[in-house]
This record gives C-alpha cells, sequence and structure tokens, in this order.
C-alpha cells in the first residue's frame, strides 16, 4: 500500500504559492489577505481555524480571525459580512462552519461577496461549479483532486464510490470526480446495503463522520481510499475507515491525520491566492489612465 502523504504535497505546494507571493511583495504589491469568522467555541472549529491561520502565515499571507459570541445575532454577523465586503485589504472571507443553529448559514454565505468567497460556498460560485464553468471550488474536494492529481492517480473510467452527500465534501466530489470522467455512485446515511456498492469500487471516498465505518470486507483489492472521516476517539484522531484492517488490502490509502486534511487548507489558501491575483489585477486596470 502507497500512503497517500497530504501533509507533505501540501507543504510544497503552499511553497509555491509563498514563492509567487514573495515575488508580488517584491515587486512592491501588498500581500494577500485572508478573513475568517469563527462563530462561538466548537472545539473542532477551533482548531481547525488554527490551522488556516497557521498556513497564512507560512505563505506570507495576512488573517483575520473575527471571533462572535454563540449567541450573536444574525444582525451583527450580517454586519462583520459586509464590512469584510468592503475592505479592500481582505481578498477571501470564509465562515466556519457549522455554525449555531438560530443562523441561516445558507444565507450569512450568500451575503459573502462572491468574488471574496474562498470556501466557494456561494450560491453563485455552487452554480458556475455545477454548471462546469470556472470557479472557486469548495476546498476539500477540489484538494482531493489535487492530491490524486500529484500521485498521478487518473480516475477516468474507474468506479467512485463517495460515502456522504454533504454541500461542504460528498455532493461537490460527486461532481469533480464525473468531471474527471469517473463513474460516480453516492451512497449516505439510508443506503440500504452499503458493501454492496463499496465492493465495486476502484475508489472510495469516505465523509460519514463514523470512526470504523469501513473495514476489510467492504472493500475491493487495489482499491484507491481517500478517508475524509475527522474523528476524536480516546483523545486521538481517527477517520472513518478502519486504516489497520485496509492497509494490506488497499493500493493507495490517506492518513488521519495527515491525508485530506491539509489538502483542504492548502486549497483555502490557493482559493485566496487566486481571488487576490484577480482582486490586484482589478485594481491595476482602474489605475490605467483611459479605462474608466
Ligand atoms: N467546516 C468543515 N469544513 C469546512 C470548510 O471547508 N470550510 C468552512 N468554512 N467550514 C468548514
Amino acid at each position: 500500500m502507497i500512503l497517500i502523504d497530504g501533509k507533505a504535497t501540501a507543504r510544497q505546494l503552499n511553497e509555491d504559492i509563498k514563492a509567487k507571493i514573495d515575488g508580488f511583495v517584491q515587486k512592491g504589491e501588498r500581500p494577500p489577505g485572508l478573513a475568517i469568522i469563527l462563530i462561538g467555541e466548537n472545539p473542532a472549529s477551533l482548531s481547525y481555524v488554527k490551522g488556516k491561520g497557521k498556513a497564512c502565515l507560512s505563505v506570507g499571507m495576512t488573517h483575520e480571525l473575527i471571533r462572535l459570541p454563540e449567541d450573536v445575532t444574525s444582525e451583527a454577523v450580517e454586519k462583520v459580512i459586509t464590512r469584510l465586503n468592503q475592505d479592500p485589504l481582505v481578498d477571501g472571507m470564509i465562515l466556519q462552519l457549522p455554525i449555531p443553529r438560530h443562523l441561516d448559514a445558507d444565507r450569512l454565505i450568500d451575503l459573502i461577496s462572491k468574488d471574496k468567497d474562498a470556501d466557494g460556498f456561494h450560491v453563485i460560485n455552487q452554480g458556475y461549479m455545477y454548471q462546469k464553468k470556472p470557479s472557486i471550488k469548495p476546498a476539500t474536494p477540489k484538494g482531493i483532486m489535487t492530491l490524486l492529481k500529484a500521485y498521478d492517480l487518473d480516475v477516468a473510467g474507474m468506479n467512485a464510490v463517495v460515502i456522504g452527500r454533504s454541500n461542504i465534501v460528498g455532493f461537490p466530489i460527486a461532481r469533480l470526480l464525473m468531471d474527471a470522467n469517473a463513474t460516480v455512485t453516492i451512497c449516505h446515511s439510508r443506503t440500504s446495503d452499503l458493501k454492496q456498492h463499496t465492493k465495486e469500487a476502484d475508489l472510495l471516498v469516505v465523509s460519514a463522520g463514523r470512526p470504523g465505518l469501513v473495514t476489510k470486507d467492504m472493500v475491493k483489492k487495489g482499491a484507491i481510499v481517500i478517508d475524509v472521516g475527522v474523528n476524536r476517539v480516546d483523545g486521538k484522531l481517527v477517520g472513518d475507515v478502519d486504516f489497520e484492517q485496509l492497509k494490506d488490502v488497499v493500493s493507495y490509502m490517506t492518513p488521519v491525520p495527515g491525508g485530506v486534511g491539509p489538502m483542504t487548507i492548502h486549497t483555502l489558501i490557493h482559493n485566496t491566492f487566486e481571488l487576490y491575483q484577480a482582486n490586484i489585477k482589478t485594481k491595476d486596470q482602474l489605475n490605467t489612465p483611459g479605462i474608466l
């Protein structure tokens, strides 16, 4: 089994972005900026947000963390989003999910300018993606595609099975895999015979949030397994896949931690850098005499 090392891949790709940012800054441009809105005290979200801030620092991006209390009103969140939409130093913005239930996540995300939507969750960017138009793509699915490419794994013609149908991972990864010419099946909590589907998978992407869900008897010999699960069991981070059982059966597999997680963060950085480049280009055009 070949271990798919997301940590090393992300580090390399982040170094490439750092070099490009250094180039812009040496030419007198400001660095890119990401704003992160975190509501409440969810420990997993706190840890993700810390990782995102650290990654910004490592590539020479500025970042601003806006922490709001669990009982914040929708109006107060809207005010923050409006301010960040208007701030010329903010190229990308994310609202860390999940958010408390009294708030409407879809509505708040759609208030983020689609041109600052570093997560690709805005309804317009989702629409572009599902129409196969160029757009900012959600970080985890795009990070998985980047990781497969880094290992020269071409999914064209493969039977790909996705477990999970969330808007953040399951549904969009199915779209991206289909765009890459895989034949895709989406399984979920109401799938009646999960094993019947997973047994047929050349590529299995697991994003169910259930530790130990995928066992040895459920996978085809030589399959590629991408474990998106992040679960804390007895104080230890584990995925959705029984790694020890699968390691002698599959051909490639991502570990948890060190697999998909670092690629999600890399893709957020990549997306923010893309938004930055579009932003400074627009500014340069506005500054060119004769254009306006
Ligand atoms: N929560 C879990 N994954 C993500 C993500 O990719 N972006 C945001 N904003 N929240 C998340």
